[in-house]
């Protein structure tokens, strides 16, 4: 079994303070075998923001994933915003826009889709799909494969498509190629797992798409900060979402998965199993 510590919108620069100690104790007590960061590490991009993110990442367990989200492309300085649009990530958090982590149960790759031009919205390209699916499909068949991006390739409770990640059809056609069975993401602020059947109709594939809540930014929009625990033991997935409760983060949902011969199907709660 492993389990991938999933955190996203840290958003230093504008964290609740209270937080962050919590968070450690939280992901120091589970014990992950990985960490997720899955992008907005600081809130407007400044220097002073990047030192901080570095700090508290440095309490945290490694290995991790981390990567950048659309507010650590500088906004307001233009010549950066264009020119080095990563320059700060890259000096203060990785220098690697790619990372990658493989053992014998688990592939996890991230994908940048923070871009210059748009403010919001995110994108990813085909050379990224193409290079991130070579890598993923070198694992075994008994691996569970996971991709990071910050921005979502579903929006919960949304019929219109307005803050997917750009190209996300062309994307999800990829993933499906290279049999990726879970997409980790973030920049709703919003805890949700779906399912990429829900939204992508590509035959013989089936993905979780796991959302994390914005885990200590005190811009909390309309839900609590939280964090998500994936414990992974192929065929079943167990997702718990650990929620800020003002001391501590605490358990406050947990969803079943199990990889049936129709995907990835949710193990309901007495009621016998149920298409995500
Ligand atoms: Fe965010
Ligand atoms: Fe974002």
């Amino acid at each position: 079994m492993r389990v991938v510590a999933h955190l996203s919108d840290l958003h230093f620069g504008r964290t609740d303070p209270a937080t962050l100690p919590a968070l450690a104790n939280a992901i120091a007590a589970a014990r992950p075998d990985v960490v997720v960061v899955s992008g907005d590490l600081t809130q407007r991009a400044r220097r002073s923001e990047f030192a901080q993110a570095r700090q508290f990442l440095e309490t945290l367990p490694r290995p991790q994933i981390v990567v950048p989200g659309n507010h650590d492309v500088p906004l307001y300085d233009v010549l950066s915003r264009w020119l080095l649009p990563l320059d700060r990530f890259r000096r203060y958090i990785s220098s690697d826009l790619a990372p990658f982590y493989a053992d014998d149960e688990i592939a996890i790759l991230g994908i940048n889709s923070a871009r210059s031009w748009t403010f919001k919205n995110g994108r990813v390209n085909r050379d990224q799909v193409a290079r991130g699916c070579a890598r993923l499909g070198l694992s075994g068949e008994q691996v569970t494969r996971i991709v990071v991006t910050h921005h979502p390739y579903d929006v919960p409770g949304a019929g219109a498509g307005g803050t997917l990640v750009g190209r996300a059809r062309m994307a999800m056609a990829g993933f499906a190629k290279c049999r990726v069975d879970m997409i980790l993401s973030g920049h709703l602020h919003v805890g949700h797992v779906g399912h990429s059947a829900a939204r992508y109709k590509i035959p013989r594939h089936s993905a979780l798409l796991v959302h994390s809540g914005t885990t200590t930014s005190s811009r909390r929009r309309s839900e609590s900060n939280s964090f998500n625990l994936i414990a992974i033991d192929r065929p079943h997935v167990r997702i718990d979402r650990l929620t800020w409760d003002e001391a501590a983060f605490a358990l406050s949902a947990t969803e079943h998965f199990e990889l049936t011969q129709d995907g990835w199907s949710r193990v309901g709660d007495g009621h016998g199993a149920e298409r995500a």
